[in-house]
């Protein structure tokens, strides 16, 4: 038997599934495809998370376009974190190319152009689909993590969530948390200390200075209501094919920090919502971060030590999660380990430092009798990469170099135009931006105080009438004026509307 059959056999033999699957594209031996030796993925284990990596350029976005858009084939709903704005074009039919041809035929796929469902998503005040959580959703722990608080602040802040649950008085926006904060140190001291602990000014003071911070990034457009619900993200189209969420995160690129506390807090929603799925045959949701390394930046330990958690955690609610990145090195070692699928594109051998990266990378993936992995990793072109993926048992599949498929939808974006005919025919975001004031800590606390002020005064006014007339024996009004102001006080909180469920979930799970 020659060379090229036997390889066609070593491919096909480990990529044969009894489930469903996605096709990638073609295997490479010695720089030819082998037309028919496809690469596949089952779909019951892209819930085993993975990396699509290598030089700008060498074709990463395509790569995650492509494995998109056969998943909503699937019916399998997708989640894409859009760094760069570049992914908008799924929702337009490929203009074809004679050079996308070329590519199939050697594929041995015939090309077909169509575009696909898509929700445009946004964190800011671009158009689309507002995803907002409110602070009470945030949880004690996720705050005290977005903050960067120290054990003594994370105390405050755990008492302060307590209380306004207890209180029924509910944390939207940044403004209610700081409104609060503010309550705690000043008229309310003596309440909340009583009753919860003692809230230190100097540890009050410095938390009030990091909420300012935040506010400064920008991060308060993203507290509020309405807040997002992750079942939105899980849709699915009439015909069967799964709605693709685009997330277009052009404006916060440069806010590393602001972007990885979004990212994990949306995770924590989705792992809090979604259902346990047991042994299921097909994800239920695929979510893809580009630019990963952004998530990563800057991030500290105990952020990295979160994020491996959540990755280990959601797998068993169904949920994929592929990294976009440079460089493998780019992601945490313990994120890295928990990847089953792995689609590496070429690597650039400029430095020394490149050629250790690239040795490091290519001990990563599996031995194949039929390559020398840190060569083919430099000698790759365009739209094609070495692929590992897991078989139906969780064993990685034999390795192969792939010339990838190409997009089946445009590789361009949108224009602004487009991207607004998707938004006006959208029923999300006309549910989204529905504005939803209601009073939250901010106006309660504010009602609160004053109807306490008022009590007072009135008392005050009475002792004073009192006084005149009888003009003796006032030592005792005191305690007086105090339990009229609680009894205005428990009125008003009473009265409040009642707080949505607090992150207890993720409390334990990031613990
Ligand atoms: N699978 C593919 N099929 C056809 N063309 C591709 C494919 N992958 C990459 N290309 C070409 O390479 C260019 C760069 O790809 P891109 O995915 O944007 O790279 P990266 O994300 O790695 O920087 C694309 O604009 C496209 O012309
Ligand atoms: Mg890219």
């Amino acid at each position: 038997m020659d060379k090229q059959q036997e390889f066609f056999d070593f491919i096909n033999t480990g990529n044969t599934f009894k489930g469903d699957f996605i096709t990638m594209g073609a295997a490479m031996l010695e720089g030819e495809t082998i037309t028919n030796a496809h690469v596949k993925v089952p779909l019951k284990t892209l819930n085993r998370h993975g990396l699509i990596a290598g030089a700008t350029g060498t074709g990463k976005t395509k790569t995650l376009q492509v494995i998109a858009e056969n998943l909503s084939d699937k019916g399998i709903p997708v989640l894409l974190m859009d760094m760069k704005g570049d992914l908008s074009g799924i929702a337009k039919a490929s203009p074809g190319h004679p050079k996308i041809d070329e590519r199939h035929e050697k594929i041995g796929i015939p090309f077909e152009a169509k575009d696909f469902p898509v929700e445009i998503l946004t964190l800011s005040e671009q158009d689309g689909v507002r995803l907002r959580a409110t602070v009470s959703e945030f949880g004690p722990v996720l705050f005290s993590r977005i903050i960067d608080a120290t054990a003594a602040q994370s105390g405050i802040i755990s008492i302060l969530f307590k209380y306004s649950d207890d209180k029924k008085l509910p944390l939207l926006d940044l403004k209610d948390f700081k409104k609060i904060l503010q309550y705690a140190t000043k008229e309310g001291k003596a309440e909340v200390e009583e009753n919860y602990g003692r809230i230190g000014p100097s540890s009050a003071g410095s938390i009030l200075r990091k909420i300012v911070e935040l506010e400064q990034q920008g991060a308060d457009i993203f507290f509020g209501e309405k807040s997002f619900d992750t079942d939105d993200l899980t849709r699915i189209t009439e015909d069967g094919r799964g709605i693709i969420n685009i997330v277009r995160l052009t404006d916060i690129q440069d806010k590393p920090g602001l972007f990885s506390t979004f990212m994990l807090s949306l995770l924590a929603e989705i792992y809090s919502t979604f259902p346990e799925q047991g042994d299921s045959d097909r994800p239920e949701l695929v979510i893809f971060i580009d630019e990963a390394h952004l998530i990563f930046k800057e991030a500290s330990k105990a952020l990295h030590n979160q994020i491996e958690s959540i990755v280990k955690l959601i797998r068993s609610k169904g949920v994929g999660l592929y990294f976009v990145t440079q460089n493998p090195t780019d992601i945490p070692e313990g994120v890295l380990s928990q990847l089953g699928l792995k689609v590496q594109h070429a690597l650039r051998a400029f430095t020394a430092k490149d050629r250790k990266a690239i040795k490091l990378t290519a001990e990563n993936y599996p031995d194949s009798p039929y390559y020398d992995t840190k060569t083919v990793l430099t000698s790759l072109g365009i739209g094609e990469a070495l692929v590992s993926a897991l078989d139906e048992k969780g064993r990685p599949t034999p390795l192969a170099a792939t010339m990838l498929r190409a997009p089946m939808s445009r590789m361009d974006v949108l224009t602004q135009k487009e991207l607004d005919t998707i938004n006006k025919n959208s029923e999300l975001v006309a549910k989204y931006s529905e504005v939803v004031d209601r009073d939250s800590a901010y106006e309660l606390l504010n009602k609160k105080i004053e109807k306490a002020n008022e009590a007072e005064a009135k008392e005050k006014a009475q002792e004073e009438r009192k006084k005149t007339s009888t003009s003796s024996r006032s030592r005792s009004s005191g305690r007086k004026t105090q339990s009229s102001t609680s009894k205005a006080l428990i009125k008003v909180l009473t009265s409040a509307t009642v707080i949505r469920g607090v992150f207890g979930i993720l409390g334990k799970m990031l613990k």
